[in-house]
This record gives C-alpha cells, sequence and structure tokens, in this order.
C-alpha cells in the first residue's frame, strides 16, 4: 500500500523535537502529519533489542490506536570501538534529565577506556530505521546510515544529541559546526527517508519552494529547546533568538528588554522539570519570555 496526498499520517512520538523533525520531511509531499502527542495516545515503552524492532513497535501501537497509517523511528549512535554501544540506548544513556553533554561525555570516557582515540579517531555511524504501519497490521521498514569518525572534546552549536562529537566522512567539520541544511542533505534519517519516499509515496511530487511560515516559527524553537543540552547549542540558540527579534519583533510579547528580563525572570522561577539540563531550562525559559505577556 502506498501513501497518496492528504493522507493523514500519524507521526508516533511525543518527542516534539522528532515530530518537527519528521513533519519537515512529510509535509512538503502534501502528507497531513499529526502526533502522537495531540492524539492522546499512549507511548510505549521501548523494549525490543534493535532499532528496527523499537521502530515497529511504536508504529504499530499508534497505527492501532488511532486507526490511521503511522510512521515512528528509532535512531542512535553506534560506535565501532564500544561494540555498537550506546545503540539502541542512545537516548538513555543522557538519564532521565536527557542532558548530551553527559552523554557525550560517557561516550567519550568509554573510548578513553577502551585505548579507542589513536589513529583518525573512533569510527562511528548514526543510524535511523523508519517503520510505517498501517492500522490492518501491515508494516514496512526502512533504513539509513552515516558514518564518520568521532572528535573530543564536542565542536558547535547546531543540530542536538552527538552531533556535536561527530564528523562525518569526507568534511572536517562536526555535524554541530555544520548548517542545519548541510547536516540533513547527507544524514541517516533523510537517506532513511529516501528509501520511504522511493516505495510509499504515490509518486507525489514535493510542493515548490515548501512554505515556510511567514511569522515566528515557534514550533522551530521549541523543537530546538527541547532538545538542547550543552552550553555551544545554548549559545547558538541566543543568536537564533536574536535573528527572529530582528525580523518579527512586532510579534514577541515582551519587546522591550524590560519586559523581557521581567517576563525571563518569571519564566525562570517557574520550571518545572529540575532534571533537564540546566542550558534547556534557559533556553526554553528565553522562548516562554518571547511569547507569554
Ligand atoms: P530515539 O528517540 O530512541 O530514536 O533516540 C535516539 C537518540 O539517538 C536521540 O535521543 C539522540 O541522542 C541520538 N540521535 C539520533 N539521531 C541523531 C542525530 O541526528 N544527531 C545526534 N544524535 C542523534
Amino acid at each position: 500500500m502506498r501513501l497518496a496526498k492528504g493522507t493523514p499520517v500519524v507521526v508516533a512520538s511525543h518527542n516534539p523535537g522528532k515530530v518537527w523533525e519528521i513533519n519537515q520531511l512529510i509535509q512538503p509531499y502534501g502528507l497531513d502529519a499529526v502526533s502522537a502527542g495531540d492524539l492522546n495516545l499512549d507511548e510505549p515503552e521501548e523494549t525490543e533489542t534493535t532499532f528496527e524492532g523499537n521502530a515497529r513497535l511504536k508504529a504499530v501501537a499508534a497505527a492501532k490506536g488511532s486507526g490511521l497509517p503511522a510512521l515512528a523511528d528509532d535512531s542512535g549512535l553506534e560506535v565501532d570501538c564500544l561494540d555498537g554501544a550506546p545503540g539502541i540506548y542512545s537516548a538513555r544513556w543522557a538519564g532521565p534529565g536527557k542532558d548530551f553533554g553527559l552523554a557525550m561525555k560517557k561516550v567519550a570516557d568509554e573510548i578513553t577506556r577502551r585505548d579507542g582515540w589513536k589513529g583518525a579517531g573512533p569510527r562511528a555511524n548514526f543510524i535511523s530505521v523508519l517503520c510505517l504501519a498501517w492500522p490492518n497490521g501491515e508494516v514496512k521498514t526502512f533504513e539509513g546510515k552515516v558514518f564518520g569518525t568521532l572528535v573530543w572534546p564536542a565542536r558547535g552549536g547546531n543540530g542536538f544529541g552527538y552531533d556535536p562529537m561527530f564528523v562525518p566522512e569526507g568534511d572536517t567539520r562536526t555535524f554541530g559546526e555544520m548548517d542545519p541544511k548541510e547536516k540533513y542533505a547527507i544524514s541517516h534519517r533523510t537517506r532513511a527517508f529516501a528509501a520511504f519516499k522511493a516505495a510509499m509515496l504515490d509518486d507525489i511530487a514535493p510542493d515548490a519552494g515548501q512554505a515556510k511560515p511567514e511569522g515566528r516559527d515557534i514550533a522551530a524553537f521549541a523543537a530546538a529547546a527541547a532538545s538542547l543540552s550543552t552550553r555551544l547549542e545554548a549559545a547558538a540558540f541566543v543568536g537564533r533568538l536574536k535573528e527572529d527579534f530582528a525580523a518579527h519583533r512586532a510579534e514577541w510579547k515582551n519587546a522591550t528588554l524590560e519586559a523581557y528580563l521581567a517576563a525571563l525572570e518569571r519564566e525562570l522561577s517557574q520550571v518545572k522539570n529540575n532534571d533537564e539540563p540546566a542550558w534547556r531550562q534557559l533556553a526554553k525559559a528565553m522562548l516562554a519570555a518571547s511569547e507569554r505577556s
């Protein structure tokens, strides 16, 4: 079964960053993305032992729960000298606060322990498995990988997760130092999506020059804040907020420094999830202070 334009597709994730990324991929093809979070679908525990197994488990649960086709992805970083770790545990290495500064340090420390920094650096790859499940139980999976080496200390403030320590083959910059467009031209998720597109999309041509919102792109900011861990990512986030203020000042709720600082003080004093990395709490508060009066 293929997907036609206008088909509603559930994006089987509650992670706003991931939902945003998958939307970026499928919306140009006229697919109407709905998030599992918006449909109040439960998030199943990732109990399988492979990327494919976990992607399948999430997609099948969302398709059954919603009665709609559902798309899920499972992804991670595999390091050769760590026998493929952190692998399916890539998110879990970041702990309950999803702190990828800590997760990257853990990877670097493990590599040091195994004496893996010799020569050209430890080999690693990102992998993404996309799974499309239909309510009738039919399932298709697609895989994409990008190979490279790791560096330490981590570099760059773009991207998320393990991006600042991964240098793709043929480049000298980390994913964290690249423009997001350059990363997405070669990323594991883009490659998995290309396979998905070839097999599942009913000869749909992407909409030309697809719709960037005219005003503030709050969803993009929220997605960036939700997955941010390190100081450099926070610096890049503040840089984007600064550009946004210059371009869309009229839409900011607190457009004077005095009002903005008062709102920031209020937001920071009301932070709920203290497990999160402090840089992420700050970024979320900075965004909220620009949105809420
Ligand atoms: P998942 O939500 O179980 O698929 O978790 C995958 C984890 O792998 C994420 O939380 C990231 O830490 C990591 N990961 C996956 N894709 C990327 C990427 O493109 N860049 C950096 N880290 C990634």
